[in-house]
């Protein structure tokens, strides 16, 4: 074995372990590590590799389906009425200044109020948090944003129907509650971070339907005459608070001697009317208040049953609202 085929394998193999070197190096090139994830380019997507619990509550909200709910398409004719866009579809909130309307985004709509709707910093640098001290190191930038748990922040888009306005006074507000103590209650995080949770239950959740009122009803002792009464205890604005979309009614009905129902006959609704429908005044019932009503049976001593039903469109009928609560009238 001459010196030089030895000094040529050593040269070879110095070679070869300098590519393999320069192979894992570019690999580890390729492989970008976390921390250098551009910002801009990602997608409300992109948040559910690391904040898979946020982003599954998120999905199952309304906001997630803002864009594409079969309601929605109908009565924006499939978004051919633009205007429909700006809250549906709208660009990131901290963009505007607070509490102006916001405008449409071009780009994946599909998403409706995604994340980067509400936490995108309005440079496109940073995510939005509310937390002071937040873990500036994160891989999404987060940095602290007073206005993220402002209530000026879902003004934005919830003030069209006026549901902001009339927390404004409401007791919550006077206790200090924003919308958030009731629509994004505490969530505990991987590793025991407090989070809040974005699965923002309302109208089209029962139990939250349910703590907004107390129904109560029974027949006046001195009189005899039988009432129902509705008190809105839970709600931080209006029941129901939206407008055009939503009623609730209270019916009764009466038993004869031998023991059958009449019909449910209608005795009040509670709905603020779409701006055409001048002929009908706003009869939602305000945070705090009760609402009383006396029902005269149709002979004395006729006992009854009172309901109130929910309907998330006014035209529903009976057999598909939500039926919130029954009380009985007399014995
Ligand atoms: C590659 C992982 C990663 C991605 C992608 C990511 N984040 Fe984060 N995020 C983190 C980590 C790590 C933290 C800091 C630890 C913590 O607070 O959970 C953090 C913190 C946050 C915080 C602050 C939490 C607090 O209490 O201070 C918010 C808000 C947030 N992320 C939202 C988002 C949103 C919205 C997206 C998508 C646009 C996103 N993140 C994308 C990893 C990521
Ligand atoms: C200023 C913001 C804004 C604009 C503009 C807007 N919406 Fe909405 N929309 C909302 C908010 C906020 C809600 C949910 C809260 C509520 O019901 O009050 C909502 C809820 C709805 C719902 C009820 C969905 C459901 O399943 O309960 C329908 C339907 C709807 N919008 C249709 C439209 C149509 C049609 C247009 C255009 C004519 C439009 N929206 C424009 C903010 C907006
Ligand atoms: C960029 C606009 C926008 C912002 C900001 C926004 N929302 Fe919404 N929100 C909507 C739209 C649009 C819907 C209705 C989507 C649908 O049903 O198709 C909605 C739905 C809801 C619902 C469910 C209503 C129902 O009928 O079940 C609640 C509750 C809610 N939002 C609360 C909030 C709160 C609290 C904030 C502030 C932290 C907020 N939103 C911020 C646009 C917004
Ligand atoms: C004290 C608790 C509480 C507070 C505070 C509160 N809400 Fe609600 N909210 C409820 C309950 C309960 C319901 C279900 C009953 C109803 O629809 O009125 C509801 C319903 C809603 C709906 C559904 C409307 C519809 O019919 O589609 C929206 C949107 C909403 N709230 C937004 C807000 C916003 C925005 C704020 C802050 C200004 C807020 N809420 C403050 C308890 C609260
Ligand atoms: C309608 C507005 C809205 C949307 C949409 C939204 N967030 Fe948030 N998010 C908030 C607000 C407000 C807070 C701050 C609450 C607080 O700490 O007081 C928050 C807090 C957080 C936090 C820190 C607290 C926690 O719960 O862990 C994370 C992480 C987060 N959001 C991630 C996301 C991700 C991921 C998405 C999309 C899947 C998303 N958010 C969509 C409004 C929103």
């Amino acid at each position: 074995m001459s010196p030089q085929s030895g000094a040529a394998r050593i040269a070879a193999m110095v070679f070869g372990l300098l590519a393999t070197a320069g192979v894992l190096a570019l690999a580890l090139l390729m492989k970008k590590p976390p921390e250098i994830i551009a910002l801009g380019p990602m997608t409300s997507a992109d948040c559910r590799q690391c904040h898979a619990d946020a982003f599954a509550e998120w999905e199952g909200s309304h906001h997630a389906i803002a864009f594409v709910n079969p309601e929605v398409r109908k009565l924006s004719q499939d978004f051919r009425n633009e205007e429909c866009l700006a809250c549906h579809a709208p660009r990131p909130v901290l963009g505007f200044e607070p509490g102006e309307r916001v405008l449409a985004r071009s780009s994946d709509r599909k998403s409706g109020v995604d994340c980067l709707a509400c936490h995108q910093h309005p440079d496109g640098e940073g995510i939005a948090t509310a937390n002071r001290s937040p873990q500036k190191n994160a891989p999404c930038k987060p940095y602290y944003e007073p206005r993220l748990a402002d209530v000026e922040l879902c003004a934005s888009c919830h003030n069209q129907h006026k549901t902001v306005e009339q927390w404004r006074g409401a007791p919550a507000e006077l206790k200090g509650e924003n919308c958030l103590a009731c629509h994004m209650v505490d969530a505990f995080r991987e590793g025991g971070r407090r989070g809040r949770h974005h699965g923002f239950p309302a109208a089209h959740d029962k139990v939250a339907l349910l703590s907004a009122i107390q129904l109560l009803g029974g027949v006046d002792e001195s009189s005899g005459t039988p009432w129902v009464s509705l008190s809105n205890v839970g709600a931080g604005h209006n029941f129901p608070t939206d407008e055009r979309s939503r009623a609730a009614d209270i019916q009764v009905r009466w038993q004869d001697e031998i023991g059958g129902w009449s019909e449910w006959q209608h005795v009040y609704r509670f709905r603020d009317p779409y701006r055409d429908e001048t002929d009908l005044t706003n009869t939602q019932l305000p945070s705090g208040e009760t609402w009383r009503q006396d029902l005269p049976a149709p002979s004395s001593g006729a006992s009854g049953e009172a309901r109130l039903l929910y309907r998330s469109n006014p035209y529903l009928p009976d057999d598909e609202s939500i039926e919130l609560g029954r009380v009985t009238l007399g014995s």
